[in-house]
């Protein structure tokens, strides 16, 4: 593996498919031939989906949201008013997996427990081996549920009877208007809703757990933010409500940047010699990287990079009014969570989005705190490059009795 330095960040970005493929890794990372993830080299229709329907969408999909959203709050987290102890990890798992699944699956599957199985497990064991071998079994799964609802749109839109229902803008509806030739077939649709879920479920979920741990480490963050949102409910809770949640979005990206998912980014396999401007060359074959989490917290680029100040980026934009820079969803060369030119996250606004919504309601209604009088973040795990919160940590949470509840 070779780990470029900062310098190159830029170049390596601008460089073609054909010649540095960030496909071919992620493909290699995730064992694409054993795990059936190969899918991805050979069609596009995920990436297409979420950068041509979801994205330019976005404002048509809160309403959906917002009540799963809700929904999922209500049935996942514990509904006393006293403290009760519960796993962050596994319960905003299951959050997470229902509201990636009610927009980017939506009709048919809605909550349907058993996809909601598979969209979960399917993640977590895709990266573990031996449990590898399982992931085909839950693509066949997938495509035994989803197939046959998809081999009816399929044929309901050839044959010019399908009637769409108002407010149906979702995954399932998107993905069968968009394809064509080889993809017009159910279960390779059903194979495209599985990679969706890889996509969007554990990144947000991870995102949901450290936000939190990292807040209630420090709890001023707790008023600050319900100060926020409570202005925003104060002012009648609105689609453009979200935009205006400048503190959570600080808080968001100052936790992805001290707890990324992986230390490393911008992946590729060269697909052939490439020489950089500085004369390096990097062979064919070869799998290149940058150590992102390094550069995002190096010393001699941002100031006390140890400390969590969830308002950096805040502070930041406010001292430049008008700017778009120090927002969540960046992706530029020094911000690298999401990959940076043109091959970054094209799902980080619904993510920044989902985030919002879930932590909008979350630190409306609920209050929460680690047990024991303990006032310290779980320490991460660093495993490979992978990034991971502590999973089995149990936090005390109860419902909030006073609350002004943005939807
Ligand atoms: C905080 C949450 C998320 C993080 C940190 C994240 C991060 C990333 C990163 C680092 C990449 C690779 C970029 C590159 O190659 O330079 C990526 C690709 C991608 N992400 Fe996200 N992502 C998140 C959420 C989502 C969500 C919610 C969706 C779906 C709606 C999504 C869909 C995708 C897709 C389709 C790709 C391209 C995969 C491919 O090339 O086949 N992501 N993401």
């Amino acid at each position: 593996m070779v780990v470029l330095p900062p310098k190159h960040i830029t170049e390596l970005s601008s460089l073609s498919l054909d010649t540095a493929s960030g496909i071919k890794a992620l493909e290699a990372d995730l064992l694409g031939k054993w795990t059936g993830l190969d899918i991805i080299i050979h069609s596009r229709l995920h990436h297409q989906l979420v950068q041509r329907k979801l994205t330019p969408n976005l404002s048509l999909v809160i309403p959906a949201l917002e009540s799963e959203v809700a929904a999922s709050l209500d049935t996942c987290f514990p509904q006393s008013y006293e403290w009760t102890s519960f796993k962050p990890y596994y319960t905003l798992l299951e959050v997470s997996a229902r509201v990636s699944s009610r927009i980017l699956v939506g009709y048919p599957i809605r909550q349907n427990p058993e996809w909601i199985d598979i969209s979960k497990n399917f993640t977590e064991n895709s990266y573990l081996l031996p449990s590898v071998w399982r992931t085909k079994g839950y693509i066949k799964k997938a495509q035994q549920l989803l197939g046959p609802a998809f081999a009816k749109r399929l044929s309901d839109l050839d044959s010019g009877t399908y009637e769409p229902s108002s407010g149906e803008y979702d995954g399932f509806t998107w993905l069968a208007e968009l394809a064509e030739g080889a993809d017009r077939d159910p279960t390779r649709l059903a194979h495209y809703e599985i990679l969706l879920a890889l996509a969007s479920i554990h990144t947000t979920l991870l995102r949901e757990v450290n936000v939190l741990y990292d807040i209630m480490a420090e709890p001023q963050y707790f008023d600050r933010l319900r100060a926020e949102i409570n202005e925003e409910v104060a002012r009648g809770w609105q689609k453009s409500s979200y935009q205006n949640l400048n503190k959570l979005d600080s808080v968001l990206q100052e936790s992805q940047r001290m707890s990324p998912p992986q230390s490393i980014g911008l992946r590729r396999i060269m697909q052939k010699d490439y020489t950089l401007a500085d004369g390096t060359l990097l062979p064919k074959g070869s799998y290149v990287c940058v150590a992102s989490y390094a550069i995002e917290n190096d010393p001699s680029r941002i100031r006390n990079p140890e400390e969590f100040d969830g308002l950096r980026n805040y502070k930041k934009r406010e001292a430049r009014p008008g700017t778009n820079r120090h927002l969540f969803t960046i992706a530029e060369p020094s911000v690298l969570g999401f990959g940076n030119g043109k091959t970054a996250c094209p799902g980080r606004f619904f993510a920044s989005l989902a985030l919002k919504a879930v932590f909008a309601k979350m630190l409306s209604e609920y209050e929460f705190a680690y047990k024991d009088g303990k006032t310290e973040k779980p320490k991460n795990l660093f495993v490979h490059e992978f990034v991971f919160p502590n999973r089995s940590n149990e936090i005390l949470v109860r419902k909030r009795r006073e609350c002004n509840s943005p939807f």
